[in-house]
This record gives structure tokens, sequence and C-alpha cells, in this order.
């Protein structure tokens, strides 16, 4: 009833606020725009929220920017362009000019799009602007099309573009490694440009990521500041340009990446770039993330509005030593620790061709009856003898030279014409060509088999480990073969939308070497990113906290690994692993066949905690308490419900030194008027709880005053429920 009563009162403010002002709002944000038909359409504000009556206000401040909406290269002031093409006389000038406005209801929301035309071609310039009338965030993007009879050439066509105001400006963005994805960098924005570049052709988050947040009154702050920030939805290369020119404001452009990708329009054809969403708040990084959960959540993300079930993965326990005994012993076991899912990683497939090591069978997906002789079945029924689901793991974007698939259609590999493949992973790896429709439809068959002969498949980890390296598809004609980037994802995106419209309930992991996929391009396919290979605690402490910038927890796959840890051979306690996995969705990944009983006893217990605190954690508004990255010694975060009831609080120790000082913990988002119980969860048997656990105070003292953890001994963590008592 709310919704349409609020959606009716937005549809009632007409479209010319004055004369030429366009107004697009959000629960707690504004954009602006000003145009007369034949003139340039020009973005003037964008940030806290303005009344329809109080656009004017906007600019009697002095607050407005007066930039084109989209610029455009070649006729004018030289703007770093949004829209740069190759007309068919060879013309490189366009001049833009708003031709039409339309303002209407779509799902969710309002949109407001503006037609722009050529004064002299007919080329034609959609821009669209989708404002959700409960989410502070609005979705930017673009539509190209011509009416000339040879093709336009894009050779740059972002998403869109925002102007920031603000002189000093920071800038928030993650950045990385394989086993070391999304690590938070914080920096001035000086005079000149930033650019964030991805060019993996595949994946696209494992070294930069194309999300930022740009604090426009100096360092960044948790808590307080205009902070404005952007997501690119789109799975591929993409160049975001943040760029300081003389006279104090911020030029913002992000799209996909220009190098080796001109587009060819045809007449008639509507290039459609990725959406760009931003957000804005007055209140913080904090706001700012909470804003893009929220979004996510309702909008971006597969099920997020499902709780994410716990569940155990092969990969570490057993790598690619699969069989029959040892999956029907993890299903037995991570039933009996609790758990609700078992994952069956790589290695389970190949005929002809063996898993048994890395260099061979992608692309044949039958099961290898030799290692799981009752086939997929006698998984399935054992998962379900258990009481858990079961799910698998795939790699359908690739082949290896050692596959039936490369022998069969050696053509359907990524290769320019004439050369050899560079092969990746294992010497023999190889990227499907997605642009080829034959290979989409085998791609989608890939899960439509698995699910028609598996019906109970519930969940599948989709792994993607090769970078386009090997430029050339032999699908796409020679003069098109600059589409290649681009249709790939397209592509892949078609497959998706006939996995999602065929299967809308299978729960889908994006892992990619780890955290190479975690963009809001591919996320609306997918339930959850797995972070990064690296499972080890300490680390992941940075790495989630970076992810959580932009993704909500129920979306950031955190599993407890062996102690040492595979990756940097560190031993950290179970309970810290344990606290830190539990701080996103939460799973194991190692062999529990390994783990003493104690352990054990110990997982029980910890997963039984995860239980009441998960819906806080999943569906929780998320406050940054302290960072990592401030060199304290110790981190904390908590998750409070939406509707302020229960919480959940983290903190680790990072650092140990003797006669060590850190801070006492000041909570965040509670209500200060209500009283909470605190309850420390996670505690080995028999063990004391923290002082504060089991006593009640108020909202407002946990805020303003916070508590004080001993946090005795190396690698010590505290989880706390918060319960509100009145
Ligand atoms: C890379 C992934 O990131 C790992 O989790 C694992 O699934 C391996 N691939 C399997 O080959």
């Amino acid at each position: 009833m709310m919704r349409k009563w609020l959606l009716s009162l937005l549809l009632a403010i007409p479209a010319f606020v004055s004369a030429d002002d366009y107004l697009l709002s959000t629960p707690h944000t504004s954009m602006l725009f000003e145009g007369t038909k034949g003139q340039s359409l020009h973005f003037c504000y964008y940030g806290d929220r303005v009344a329809p009556d109080e656009a004017g206000q906007v600019r009697a401040a002095g607050l407005y920017t007066y930039a084109d909406a989209y610029p455009v290269f070649g006729y004018g002031y030289n703007p770093e362009p949004a829209l740069q093409v190759v007309l068919p006389d060879g013309q490189l000038a366009l001049q833009l000019v708003l031709d039409s406005v339309e303002r209407r209801a779509v799902d969710g929301g309002e949109l407001l799009a503006f037609t722009l035309r050529d004064t002299k071609f007919p080329v034609c310039v959609k821009l669209n602007y989708k404002a959700y009338q409960d989410l502070d965030v609005i979705e930017m993007w673009t539509e190209v099309s011509h009416e000339m009879k040879k093709p336009v050439v894009l050779q740059q066509c972002a998403s869109g573009y925002l102007p920031l105001r603000g002189t000093e400006a920071w800038l928030s963005h993650l950045y990385g490694n394989w086993g070391a994805e999304s690590f938070l960098q914080q920096e001035p924005l000086t005079t000149g440009m930033k650019v964030i570049k991805n060019r993996d052709g595949v994946r696209n988050s494992h070294t930069r990521h194309a999300e930022v947040m740009v604090s426009l009154d100096g360092k960044p702050d948790e808590r307080s500041g205009r902070v404005v920030g952007a997501a690119l939805c789109w799975g591929g290369n993409y160049n975001l340009r943040i760029s300081k020119e003389s006279g104090g404001n911020y030029d913002f452009l992000a799209g996909i990446d220009n190098l080796g990708a001109d587009w060819h329009l045809e007449r008639g054809e509507v290039f459609r770039t990725p959406e760009l969403a931003v957000t804005f708040s007055p209140q913080g990084l904090g706001q700012v993330s909470r804003n893009f959960h929220r979004w996510a959540r309702a909008t971006h993300l597969a099920h997020g509005d499902k709780l994410r079930d716990i569940l155990l993965n092969s990969w570490e326990g057993v790598y690619l030593a699969v069989d029959e005994g040892k999956m029907k012993s993890m299903i037995k076991d991570i039933a009996d620790l609790g758990g609700e899912l078992f994952v069956m990683d790589d290695g389970w497939f190949g005929r002809k061709y063996k898993r048994d090591r890395d260099n061979a069978a992608l692309g044949d997906w039958e099961v290898d009856t030799a290692k799981l002789p009752g086939g997929l079945k006698a998984l399935t029924a054992e998962a379900a003898a258990n009481g858990v689901k079961f799910g698998i793991w795939i790699e359908p974007e690739m082949a290896n030279t050692h596959s039936e698939l490369f022998e069969a259609h050696p053509d359907w590999i990524v290769c320019p014409e004439g050369r050899e493949p560079l092969p990746g992973r294992g010497g023999t790896q190889l990227l499907l060509d997605l642009s080829n429709p034959d290979v989409q439809d085998f791609v989608f068959g890939v899960v439509d088999r698995l699910k028609t002969a598996c019906p109970d498949l519930a969940y599948i980890k989709w792994d993607a480990n090769m970078s386009l390296t090997s430029y050339g598809s032999s699908y796409l004609p020679a003069d098109r073969q600059s589409h290649l980037y681009t249709a790939y994802h397209e592509g892949l995106l078609n497959v998706l939308r006939r996995i999602r419209a065929k299967y809308p309930d299978l729960v889908m992991q994006a892992c990619a070497s780890g955290g190479g996929r975690a963009n809001y391009g591919i996320l609306p396919y997918f339930d959850e990113f797995w972070v990064s290979d690296n499972t080890d605690a300490l680390q992941r402490v940075y790495m989630q906290w970076g992810a959580s910038y932009f993704f909500p927890a129920m979306s950031m796959a955190s599993h407890v690994s062996a102690s040492p840890n595979h990756q940097t051979g560190r031993r950290i306690p179970l309970k810290f692993r344990f606290a830190v996995a539990m701080s996103a969705r939460l799973g194991m990944e190692l062999q529990p066949s390994a783990m003493s009983e104690k352990e054990r006893a110990y997982s029980r217990r910890a997963i039984a905690d995860y239980k009441t605190i998960r819906p806080v954690v999943q569906m929780g508004d998320l406050y940054r308490l302290v960072s990592p990255y401030d060199d304290k010694g110790v981190s904390s975060l908590m998750y409070v419900a939406p509707d302020g009831r229960e919480a959940a609080f983290f903190a680790y120790k990072l650092q140990h030194f003797l006669s060590q000082e850190w801070p006492a913990f000041r909570m965040d988002g509670l209500d200060p008027a209500a009283h909470y119980r605190l309850t420390e969860l996670g505690l080995p048997e028999g063990a004391r709880p923290v002082g504060v656990s089991g006593k009640v105070f108020s909202g407002r003292f946990l805020m303003n005053e916070g508590i004080s953890l001993p946090l005795s001994g190396e690698y010590a963590s505290c989880v706390l429920r918060l319960e509100r008592v009145d």
C-alpha cells in the first residue's frame, strides 16, 4: 500500500520543476539536470535530497556543476569524453543536444531518460537514470543508435558521467592480486587523472575493482563526510576515470574499457552500456556501504532475500583426489557438525582424459566413474539421507587441450587465427569463445544436463581460472574481431539468463581463481562470490573488510580451513578462524576427518551459534568500527538487524605485543534508547565468557562509551550477540 502511495506521489511531480530543470530523487538523494530542447543537457547536481520546490536552492547556493551531462569528443571545449565515435564518412565530431525527455514508473522506482541527438548526423544517445523509491541508489546507463547506412564505430562509450563537487576529495578503492584480493587503498585525488582499469578479459576483480567511493570533504571517515559511491555493473574489462581540473570539481566517468574493443554499430542497432550504480551519503563511507548492501540484496544479487546455507567444500580437504568414499564421509561430517550443504569441488569428472591433475578434462563434464562408481545419484542420495543438500564445482567456460571437447571443437577456442592459443593453468587450459552462440548453448547445456540428470543438485560453484590472453575469435568476422571483449561477456550473460530462467532456485557461487568475479555485472545471477583462494583468517580480515565496502556479508563466502593454513602456512586457533568466517557467509573447507574430537565439538558449537546470528549478519546493516588498516592491533565490525532488535559484534586481535593497548570498542547503529543483553558466542566448552557477556547496556552507552575487551593471547577474538531486552 505504502509503495503504491509513494509511487503515485512521485509520478505526480511534474517532469519540469521549473522551465527546464529535471529532478530525480531517492529517499535521501537527488540528481538534477537542466536542459532546453535543441541545446546541451547539463548535469547540475548530485547529493543530499532536495524537494522539488527546492531545486532553485541548489543554484542559489552556488552548489551546482554545469557540465555536459554526457561529454562527447570533437566539438566543444574538449572534455574527457564519455563518447567517442568514428562516423561513416570519417568524421569524429559530435554535438549532442536535447531532443526529448521521458519520465515513467519502472519496477521499484522511476526512470528519467533524456534523448539527445547530434545536430548534423542521425545519431541518437539516450541517457537513462533509474531512481529507486526505497533504496538510495540511482542506476545510469546509455544507449547509442543511428540511422546511417554504414556502421558507426564506437571507440569509447561510457555508461555514465558524474561531476563531483569538492576540493579535497579522497578515493577509496580495492586492489590486490590472486590470494590477496580486495585490499583497501585510500588516497587523495590530486590534480590530473586517476584511472582504474582492468584488462583480464574474463575476470575483473583480482587486481582492481570496478567499484569506488569518493569522499568529497577530505580524508575518508566511516561516520561523517559527503561520500559518493559508484559501481560499474560489468563483468568484463572496464575503465574508471576520475580527473581533477582546476576550479575544484572532479569528473568521474565509468564504462567498458576501450582497448581493442571498438564496436561497429549497425543502423538501427542499439548499443546499451552496462549500468553504473551510484549512491550518496553525507554520513560517511559506512552509510554508502549500507546503501550498496541494501540495493544489492534487493536488486543485484541472486536470492538476496534468502539466508545462505552453511557448507563444507571439498577443495582444501582432498583437492583433486575426489572419490566416492571420501565424498560420502565428508557429507556425513558436515551433517554431523550442523552444516546444511556439501559441495564437491574440482576432480569429479573426465573419462577419456582424467582430472587427476589440473591439466586435463575441462570441458568433459561427465562423471569419472572410476572415482565415483555410483555417479552423482549416489552422492545426492547420501546427502539426502544425511539431511544436507548437495552442490558441485564446474568451470564451464573453459577446456583443456587434453579434452574430448577440444578434440571435437578446436574452433570453439578464443585464439587469433593462424596462431597457437596461449594456454593457462596446467599448461593446457583454454578459453571457450562465448561470442559464439553454439558455445553459449554448450555452456548452458553443462548446467542443464547436470540439473536434468540430478534434479536435487542445489548449488553450483562456477569457477573461471583463465584470462583472455590470445585475442581472436573464429566465430566473429574479420572486421568485427574488436567485438570479442564485449561479445564474450554478452554471451556469458545470455547463458546466465537462460540458467536463471530455467533454474531460478539454483544457488550459484561466482568463483574465479578466488576473488576474480566480485562485481555487480555478474552478481545478479549469483548468490555469492568466493572472496579469495586465500583462506588464512588473518589476511581474510583485511580482504573481507575491503570487500565489505561494496558487497554485503551474505555474498562473501568465507570458509574455516585447516591450520597451518595451506596458502600462508600460518597457524591460527580454530576460534579465531570461525570468528572471521562467521562475520560473512560461513562455510568450512578442510578434511573434517583430520580434526580432533575437541575441534569437531567446537565446530558444532560455533555452527550452532552462527545460526543464531545468521539473519542479522546476512540481512542486517554493517557498521565498521575499528579498521584493520588503521594499525591499532585490533579490528572490529558489527551488524544490526533492520528493526534494531538484534545485533552481532566481532572483534579480532591482529597483533600481539606485551603491554599492548587498544581502544574501547564503540558500537554503532543501535537504538540509543534501547537496552541490549550481550552474550558471547563461539566459546569453547567450559571457557569463561568475557566480562560483558550476560550483562545489559543501553544502546547509547554502547555507542558513546563502548566496551573494553581483554583479548588476551595471540589471535584472540570475540563474537557477541546483542538482544534487545525492552
Ligand atoms: C580455483 C578456485 O578458486 C578454488 O577454490 C578451487 O575451486 C580450484 N580452482 C579448483 O580447481
